[in-house]
């Protein structure tokens, strides 16, 4: 394995690729960075921000590196979000892809993301018949968290040593 390479938007993707890095040795590059650092086709454990089910960077960094680990990181609970879903949704074949939770930080949306999701935070304050989840995820986005931990690393971690 050559690098870490991450795409993050508010932090919380950045913050678990410099705790991967710090467990494994390799260095961490942003996407950018790693462009003028790294040669193509190097082995990487790649780390994107999850948009709409989607891994952010995930299509470029697959044309410019040879990718051996995945790991996409949202804000849901990992109880409600399934690795088999990240797989199928980012159409990824035969490399190890795993969910880790990261946080939301609303002040640091700008633009239309920020539109997009005081939006959604809007229709959920609305939504009559809330389940007692709701009613915690809404006050999680308002306040904003961060759940990113070096236990959550774990899988990710196996994954890496496996290839060693
Ligand atoms: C426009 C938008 C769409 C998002 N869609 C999802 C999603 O589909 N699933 C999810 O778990 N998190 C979703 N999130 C939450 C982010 O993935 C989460 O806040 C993540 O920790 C951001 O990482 P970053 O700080 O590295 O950018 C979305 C956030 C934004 C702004």
């Amino acid at each position: 394995m050559d690098a870490i390479v991450y795409v993050s938007n508010t932090g919380f993707t950045e913050k678990y690729a410099k705790l991967l890095s710090m467990e494994t040795n390799l260095t961490a590059y942003s996407l950018k960075e790693a462009k003028k650092n790294l040669k193509r086709k190097s082995e990487i454990v790649f780390l994107g921000w999850i948009m709409g089910g989607k891994i952010s960077g995930l299509k470029k960094a697959k044309r410019r590196y040879n990718i051996k680990v995945i790991a996409g990181v949202g804000f849901d609970n990992p109880k409600n979000e399934s690795d088999e879903y990240l797989i199928k949704k980012n159409k990824i074949k035969n490399i190890p892809t795993h969910y880790l939770q990261g946080g939301f930080a609303m002040e640091k949306l700008s633009g239309v993301y920020g539109f997009m999701m005081r939006a959604m935070l809007k229709s959920l304050q609305m939504q009559s018949n809330k389940t007692k989840e709701d009613v915690a995820f809404q006050k999680l986005l308002s306040r904003g968290f961060d759940r990113v931990r070096k236990e959550n690393l774990q899988l990710i971690l196996y994954e890496i040593n496996k290839l060693n």
